[in-house]
């Protein structure tokens, strides 16, 4: 198969209907990064439309021009396939245009209508907010009163990009003042996690199998851990990492997200509000924290200079930009519970750091033991059943069981049945590229809803409360997973942590 035909097997050949696809915040780290890269790809397997255009927003007085060559730049880092070819790149600078000017200035916006309304034919347009959150409000503002909420030519949609607030008061007022603006339907919360392959595998393994089914539940599954790994520091992004931390950057949101999706009944539809109904559904049967048992069920640290996957990184609280006495956790490792028919008693245990020996994330779906020790279970490298769902590296599942050595004792080993998507010899979209796409067709089911964005900040609140109370936090040598209370939180689970090293399966 070739390459074109297995990317378009696995996204979906649907070509979207055109529109025009504009960037606040086009000469950002995002977008360079990010969404030019993932546009150019979707336009090299014609899935943007025909007449589709990407219409920059800057700030900086760019003439149309100063905007291709930056493209081109941009492109010439972070995708260079896409411009390789003389004649692909002349099709996406046609495509290119851009609007100069202050996001606060409503003239701006009155440009951007008549930039939209210069070509002919239906004017959808999707408006994707690469800014930071506190110009949402003025954004959409400025966007309505122009007149480009208004659908009547064509769609209409916004995307926003996390941190949907930094607590429930906070994600309630900007849920508020986005639907202020802009119908729910027409808003599109992105989060990134829901466009990886393996997060979407989830639920057609889960939906599509029915071998799974009766043993997806409390008497099979011991317990469960969602584990995301990095083995970077935080870099540049001390300004908004040291106002966040682990819990808030990644297990409100990603995290919990995961969480549903292994936790949740099968929708009605996929229909995105079926889904997210079900998802919701998971939010609100977990069991609420109590303010004096966050010591048992949650862990933080912060990690001190060391070397993690070669890499020198300096203390925490020596990174460019972060108070000499923070106390962020750059590790947080959660154990909840969904108090369900279905999961009641099986702990779903969380964890996230930053400059970690590995970059992996994964599932782990750990089932009991079998009720009766015929065999040492424990013996070698041989041990309870385990799912995994590895998000990065190597995206795929595994299958571990236990199988006897061939030979004339009995001895146990484990074996593995390994479906990663390599070994599928499929090529696989970014994340950013299934989402734009689903945004295009106005499929929302990989979006948060403002409802489960407040509820998952209602879950993490009394941990975040406590941890603000305290002003010491242990530390772990960066590059190491000696995480003092991590294993604590393994009490009720039969198993250690998964060992994340990426040579483990
Ligand atoms: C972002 C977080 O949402 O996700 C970052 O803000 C984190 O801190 C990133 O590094 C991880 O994403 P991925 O896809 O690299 O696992």
């Amino acid at each position: 198969m070739a390459r074109d035909d297995k990317f378009a097997s696995i996204i979906g050949s649907e070509q979207a209907e055109p529109a025009n696809i504009v960037i606040f915040g086009a000469s950002g780290d995002l977008s360079k990064r990010k969404l030019l890269p993932a546009l150019a790809h979707m336009h090299r397997w014609n899935l943007l439309g025909p007449h589709s255009r990407i219409i920059g927003s800057v700030r900086e007085d760019w003439s149309k021009s100063h905007w291709v060559n930056y493209v081109h730049d941009q492109l010439l880092q972070y995708f260079p396939d896409a411009i390789l070819n003389p004649r692909s790149w002349m099709r996406i600078a046609d495509k290119l245009d851009v609007v100069n000017g202050d996001l606060a200035d409503p003239e701006m916006y009155q440009r951007l209508a008549k930039v939209l309304h210069s070509e002919n034919g239906k004017k959808n347009a999707l408006f994707y907010l690469a800014i930071p959150p506190s110009w949402y409000e003025v954004v959409t503002k400025n966007l309505k009163d122009a007149g480009l909420a208004d659908e009547s030519e064509g769609f209409r949609r916004i995307v926003v990009e996390k941190p949907f607030g930094m607590d429930l008061s906070s994600a309630e007022h900007l849920n508020a003042s986005l639907q202020q603006y802009f119908d729910e339907s027409q808003i599109y919360r992105i989060d990134h996690y829901l466009g990886k392959e393996s997060v979407q595998n989830l639920m057609v393994f889960r939906f599509a199998n029915s071998v799974l089914e009766p043993l997806w539940n409390r008497n099979y599954i011991d317990h469960v851990q969602i584990s995301v790994s990095e083995s970077l520091g935080i870099g540049y992004r001390a300004g908004y990492y040291d106002t966040s931390g682990a819990l808030k950057d990644m297990i409100q949101s990603h995290l919990l997200q995961v969480l549903t999706l292994v936790a949740m009944e099968a929708p009605l539809t996929l229909d995105a509000d079926d889904v997210r109904d079900e998802k919701l559904k998971v939010l609100r049967a977990m069991r609420p924290i109590n303010a004096e048992d966050v010591d048992q069920i949650a862990v933080r640290a912060q990690y001190s200079a060391g070397k993690a996957d070669g890499v020198e990184i300096p203390a925490y609280r020596d990174e460019d930009g972060v108070a000499d006495d923070s106390s962020t956790e750059t590790f947080a490792a959660v154990k909840f519970h969904v108090d369900n028919w279905r999961w009641q008693g099986v702990p779903f245990l969380l964890r996230t750091g930053k400059a970690l020996p590995d970059r992996v994330s994964e599932i782990c779906i750990r089932f009991k033991a079998p009720p009766q020790t015929l065999f040492d279970l424990h013996e070698g490298n041989v041990r309870n059943n385990e799912l995994i769902f590895r998000l990065q590296p190597d995206e795929g599942m595994l299958l571990s069981m236990t199988a006897k050595q061939p030979g004339l004792s009995t001895d146990l080993r484990g074996v593995q049945l390994d479906a990663s998507y390599g070994m599928a010899g499929s090529g696989m979209p970014e994340a950013y590229e299934t989402l734009f796409h689903d945004v295009l067709l106005g499929e929302a089911g990989l979006f948060s809803r403002a409802d489960e964005v407040e509820e998952s900040w209602r879950i993490v609140e009394p941990i975040m409360q406590e941890w603000a109370k305290q002003k010491n936090i242990t530390t772990y040598v960066a590059g190491s997973m000696d995480i003092e209370g991590m294993d604590a939180l393994l009490d009720e689970c039969e198993g250690d942590w998964r060992d994340l090293s990426s040579t483990n399966g």
